[in-house]
């Protein structure tokens, strides 16, 4: 970048924006819950909590992972099931694993604390550059930048600054910009008034230029070009994966649970049989089996036919509903996955052979970890079962 209007500004106009911004921040800084003070634990917390989830979503479990784990060394020594338990339901779970495993590195290798250097506290597990801003500049006061896509906003507005935001080469123009403007004396607070501007003010598609505390150094304002920043391209979306799902119940009212590979999406978690499929199997599947509200009583006593063989599942000693329950989506970041919701009962007391899990009353359910598109799932399930549409 040739243009670097950032420093092109005096010495006492950096000192008016920096003025204007955290007497902007005294008066109207949002007060959550992490904010009640600066220490590190509770800041890295809520950093990682908050890197791909709400604020509103985040106060709760917020809450409640602070009152389970109140300390490094309780993370660290956390039993894992219990801390995914906690963390069940905010998605992106390696996010909870790697929480743990920095825990352990501070045990092991920083007498059971936060590090209080840039370079210590970025060679922690799951710490990138942008919780590495955060926690040295509201923890330990140092000057440095909390880049995320808020500020990136922000910022290419205040400076009209073309990089391309998607490409994580344009962190460097961002990083040298905001190293520009940031205050020694404040810089937890100037980040944080970052957070607050982007989320309130300087907002994606309408923002509220008029009352906006650094409108007077913004050069997008100046050109009304507010909109046309920041340049970023289009992601590509989520690539579909289809899956049948099954929920399978004994006569004992127990239902049929696999745990994930250790490894790998949703790690070690808990779901109803999953089978994937390809589209056009699951497109007949999805119409094939939508029978008409009128056929379904007929199907509700389905249990006295012979068992059939009606889906994919190779398995002979489950009668299946010949309707489907329906279908529940779930998007991750970079996958869109489609769940057709089957229900069958097992024939006397086996197991389904060839598929390794093991039988969970519904009220045990809340003692496995279950990842949102099982939630989804048993949601789904209950709805039919309330609508007597479950033989
Ligand atoms: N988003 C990311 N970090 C934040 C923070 N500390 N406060 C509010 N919103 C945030």
């Amino acid at each position: 970048m040739t243009n670097r209007p950032w420093d092109t500004l005096s010495k006492e106009e950096i000192k008016q924006l920096q003025e204007n911004f955290l007497d902007w921040y005294d008066e109207k800084k949002r007060h959550l819950p992490w904010r009640m003070n600066t220490d590190p634990y509770r800041v890295w917390i809520s950093e990682i909590m908050l890197q791909q989830t709400r604020v509103d979503t985040v106060i709760d479990y917020y809450y409640r992972f602070m009152e389970e784990f109140p300390t490094i060394h309780a993370l660290a020594t956390a039993d894992e099931e219990k801390l995914l338990k906690v963390w069940e339901g905010l998605g992106y779970y390696s996010r909870a694993r790697n929480l743990q495993a920095a825990a352990k590195q501070m045990v092991a290798d920083f007498a059971g604390k936060m590090p209080d250097t840039v370079e210590e506290i970025a060679s922690l597990k799951g710490i990138g550059p942008y919780t590495t801003g955060a926690i040295a500049s509201i923890s330990f006061g140092l000057p440095e930048p909390a880049i995320d896509g808020n500020v990136m906003r922000v910022v290419s507005r205040l400076f009209e600054i073309e990089a391309d935001i998607a490409k994580a080469s344009s962190r460097k123009v961002f990083d040298e910009a905001m190293r520009k403007i940031i205050p020694k004396a404040a810089p937890g607070d100037f980040n944080q008034a970052l957070m607050d501007l982007g989320s309130s003010v300087c907002t994606p598609k309408k923002p509220e230029c008029p009352v906006c505390p650094l409108k007077d150094f913004c050069l997008a304002y100046k050109d009304d070009k507010m909109t046309d920043f920041p340049v970023k391209t289009k992601k590509q979306p989520p690539k579909p994966v289809y899956y049948v799902a099954a929920a399978i119940e004994n006569s004992q009212g127990e239902f049929w649970l696999v745990q994930r590979p250790e490894n790998g999406l949703l790690a070690k978690m808990w779901t109803f049989p999953l089978l994937k499929i390809d589209e056009t199997h699951y497109q007949q599947l999805k119409t094939g089996f939508n029978k008409e509200e009128s056929l379904q009583m007929e199907l509700l006593v389905a249990e006295e036919d012979k068992a059939e063989q009606v889906l994919p599942f190779e398995e002979a000693h489950v009668i299946w509903q010949k309707r489907h329950l329906g279908e529940v989506t779930h998007v991750f970041s970079h996958l869109k996955w489609h769940l057709l919701l089957f229900y069958g009962r097992m024939i006397g007391g086996e197991a389904p052979e060839k598929m390794p899990g093991q039988w969970v009353a519904k009220d045990e359910f809340s003692k496995l970890v279950f990842p949102k598109p099982q939630q989804k799932l048993v949601e789904q399930l209950d709805k039919n079962r309330r609508d007597n549409k479950v033989f």
